[in-house]
């Protein structure tokens, strides 16, 4: 293939969700859900920032989670509800690559974060009585930019092979964001090395942590089991939530990558379940189920209504 010898295509065309569907309904059902994943994550970024009761490795890794989500659903899906009340839903070049740089940079520093999450929930529950020497903030920073660092070095290496093939003609993307799976194949080239590279690049990321997370919560079950001295009950609770957690992010990816090579519909919905449920369930599973950070919210009300009060007793004198 003469690489020299073809014009670049400017911009590619999104189909979108779907052509068919009520779009006003859509329209207001994700303006409401990424209203609330960027206020319920802002609202535990908060709450850990102000009680210095949480200022503990496990908070501090949920609060950047939340930041992950808050970037995860913000790379897409306000160009979709934007694209929903337009007739040419079309991305430049340039924002099409960038869409596929963050979305690999937010996707793998999560993973990366919640493993570092469950080795934070292994130290505590199997090795008690070291959890403060081995866990200290410090080792914290390191997990947390760790994780960022790995995302983007997982990005960039993506995006390495892909912004160099030739997208010649074809532009049509059948999704509402610039899916790496789905623009690799418009490269006007035989794509079957890229394809497997990208495949190989996801797959190493996504396989490895998957199993380091899984390795984590058996030894944790097992190590529970072995010591019922160890509040069961509570790892029990805490286990459940990070394996729903888990199961919801990962179960998506695997389906989509694991089929990279034909398109199915069910791929929308299931890109549609890492963009905007996973964000919104974070959250919802961590946070409300969780006694330490309902109170430091309740306390965070009181303070505002208290300030609230004073401030109006003294307008009033
Ligand atoms: C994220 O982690 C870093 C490093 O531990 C910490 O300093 C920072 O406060 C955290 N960010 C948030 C929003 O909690």
């Amino acid at each position: 293939m003469d690489q020299g010898n073809y014009s670049r295509v400017a911009e590619f065309v999104l189909l979108g969700l779907s052509s068919s569907w009520e779009l006003q309904y859509f329209f207001v059902l994700f303006n409401f859900l990424y209203i609330t994943i960027v206020l319920g994550n802002l609202l535990i970024v908060l709450t850990v920032i102000s009680e210095p009761a949480l200022h503990t490795p496990m908070y501090i890794m949920l609060s950047n989670l939340s930041v992950l989500d808050v970037f995860l659903a913000t790379y897409a899906t306000p160009k979709m509800i934007h694209d929903f009340l337009h007739e040419s839903k079309t991305i430049s070049f340039e924002g099409c690559m960038a869409q596929i740089f963050l979305l690999h940079v937010f996707a793998g520093g999560e993973m990366v974060l919640l493993v570092a999450m469950a080795y934070d929930r292994y130290v505590a529950i199997c090795k008690p009585l070291h959890y403060t020497t081995i866990m200290n903030l410090c080792k914290c920073t390191g997990l947390v930019v760790g994780s960022w660092v790995t995302g983007i070095m997982h990005s960039l290496s993506q995006l390495a092979f892909t912004i160099n093939l030739p997208f010649c003609g074809p532009n049509i993307v059948d999704s509402y964001y610039c899916d790496l799976t789905l623009v690799i194949k418009l490269a006007c080239t035989d794509t079957y090395v890229p394809e497997v590279l990208m495949l190989l690049d996801s797959g190493l990321m996504g396989v490895t942590s998957f199993l380091l997370l899984l390795i984590s919560y058996m030894v944790i079950l097992i190590t529970v089991q072995h010591h019922s001295s160890v509040g069961l009950a509570k790892a029990h609770s805490i286990l459940t939530a990070h394996i729903t957690v888990v199961t919801l992010f990962f179960g998506p990816c695997i389906v989509i990558y694991a089929w990279p090579f034909s398109n199915f519909p069910v791929d929308k919905v299931l890109s549609v379940f890492s963009t905007v449920f996973t964000p919104i369930l974070n959250p919802i599973i961590y946070t409300l189920r969780n006694k330490e950070v309902k109170s430091a919210i309740r306390k965070l009300k009181i303070q505002y209504v208290s300030s609230k009060l004073l401030s109006q007793l003294s307008l009033t004198r």
